[in-house]
């Protein structure tokens, strides 16, 4: 047993009870407290950028460059594809794969309203429109909801782009299966699920083509920006090869400069691919590792009444990449209305106490400027969100993110103390009860509203 795994799973020495660090009482999580560093960047990471410096051949497009090529083998063998197409960021992953499924003008996507905003732009930017979906009602998976899946469908849906959002796979029997009867290709936003399984299949071999971000942040960082485009189709791996370089075809010996359709450079630095390669080499022991110290938490902040926690649903694996605890204000003693405040009371208590509690995302995406129907005012055009996309309105306001600090495998103590500081404030409900009655925080409407 390892020693994160010994840690993670004792019990706490000492609950930071007392008043809260809100009122001056002392911290819960101590400022010099040990972990959550990410991405940890070790001398074989060092070495192997130095190795690519070294060699002189500092871009893809160099004769012979070996690390792209070596990295997209075994990004396809880890995610169990023929084919893989290393890219210049998660955005454009998108945005090839997109268009090498045949994306263009007139072409409607259907994407989730809870994700990051690069999965819409990557629509448009490949001439389509992105048409939004609600994530699934009473799961806590966050992930887009096959039924209003369905009923965003229409006569120019020509994709499906649904976002694994946090690290958990969407439903993807069912999209699939809706994918078929509409006959349209389905591409996997797995930005943020590296590694995730459903019923044994690996995230992005699940639809058409998936697609990865590599931002330093993410699960399988690398040094800078990059992405990955997974697929089990000949054919579309050759157009992906073409629409990261110009249009051009895969060289064979010389590099001729001919187009064969119109595209941009979204080449992957082989600097920054060296670097994730090396980092590849311990994802999947980072991850075994993870698990223990996140779950412990978990454990501990599923007994706090009205707090819901992220859980993978039977057949899938969750690779945690984003935290989203929900407090449900009807379960603790608020009205609806009050859910804003609900969340704005335990950001203040939480980060107090040393918690980087934080939202990701503060509005739905349907609802910001870029992406909302032309000729509605903006009254009319918040209130068809609102209307539209109830749950993933609910979900902005009311829930509250960890990100980045538990990705490192050894942060399991670090998190007991975060459970000691949920716990701790969990104590002293009737104060945050009443911040949250009091104090109007501002909802997605306002935050909009204000730019
Ligand atoms: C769900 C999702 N899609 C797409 C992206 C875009 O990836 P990148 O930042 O590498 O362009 C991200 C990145 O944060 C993401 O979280």
């Amino acid at each position: 047993m390892s020693e994160t795994t010994r840690t993670a799973s004792r019990p706490p020495a000492a609950r930071a009870d007392g008043q809260l660090a809100l009122l001056g009482g002392p911290r819960a999580v101590p400022k010099d407290s040990a972990g959550g560093v990410w991405p940890i960047v070790t001398e074989a990471d060092e070495q192997a950028v130095l190795r690519v410096l070294r060699s002189g051949q500092l871009n893809a497009a160099s004769p012979g460059e070996p690390e792209v090529g070596r990295l997209e083998a075994s990004w396809a063998q880890a995610t169990g594809v023929r084919h893989c197409v290393a890219v210049a960021s998660g955005t454009a992953a998108l945005h090839v794969a997109l268009r090498a499924c045949g994306i263009g003008p007139g072409d409607e996507v259907i994407v989730p309203a809870l994700t990051m905003n690069a999965t819409a732009h990557a629509v448009h930017a490949a001439g389509g429109t992105a048409v939004f979906a609600d994530i699934e009602p009473d799961t806590y998976t966050y992930t887009m909801d096959p039924h209003s899946t369905a009923e965003a469908a229409g006569p120019r849906t020509a994709a499906l782009l649904p976002v694994h959002l946090h690290g958990l796979p969407a439903d993807m029997h069912a999209l699939n299966r809706l994918a078929a009867r509409l006959d349209v290709p389905v591409v996997e936003d797995a930005a943020q699920a590296h590694g995730t399984q459903l019923d044994g299949e690996r995230a992005g071999a699940l639809g058409t083509a998936g697609c990865f971000s590599l931002h330093p942040h993410k699960n399988l960082p690398t040094c800078g920006e990059g992405g990955l485009v997974t697929t089990d189709d000949d054919g579309l791996h050759e157009q992906l090869v073409r629409l990261r370089n110009f249009g051009e075809l895969a060289p064979t010996g010389a590099r001729t400069y001919i187009s064969h359709r119109t595209a941009l450079n979204a080449r992957m630095a082989p600097v920054a691919a060296a670097f994730t390669r090396s980092q590849l080499a311990r994802f999947h022991d980072d991850t075994r590792r993870r698990e223990p110290g996140i779950r412990a938490f978990l454990d501990r902040l599923e007994q706090l009444p009205g707090l819901h926690v992220p859980r993978a649903p039977a057949g899938r694996t969750h690779s945690w990449h984003i935290l989203r605890l929900m407090p449900e204000p009807e379960e603790l003693g608020l009205d609806p209305e009050h859910r804003a405040g609900l969340r704005a009371a335990l950001h203040r208590a939480l980060r107090a106490e040393g918690v980087p509690v934080s939202q990701w995302q503060v509005a739905p995406l349907p609802a910001h400027p870029a992406f909302r129907p032309a000729g509605l005012s903006e009254d009319a055009a918040l209130d068809r969100v609102a209307e539209r996309f109830p749950v993933t309105a609910d979900v902005v306001d009311g829930s509250l993110c960890l990100q980045r600090r538990h990705l490192d495998p050894d942060a399991g103590p670090l998190l007991q103390r975060y459970a000691d500081a949920f716990e701790k404030v969990w104590q002293h409900f009737d104060l945050i009860r009443r911040m949250a009655g009091s104090r109007p925080a501002p909802g997605w409407r306002e935050v909009l509203r204000r730019g």
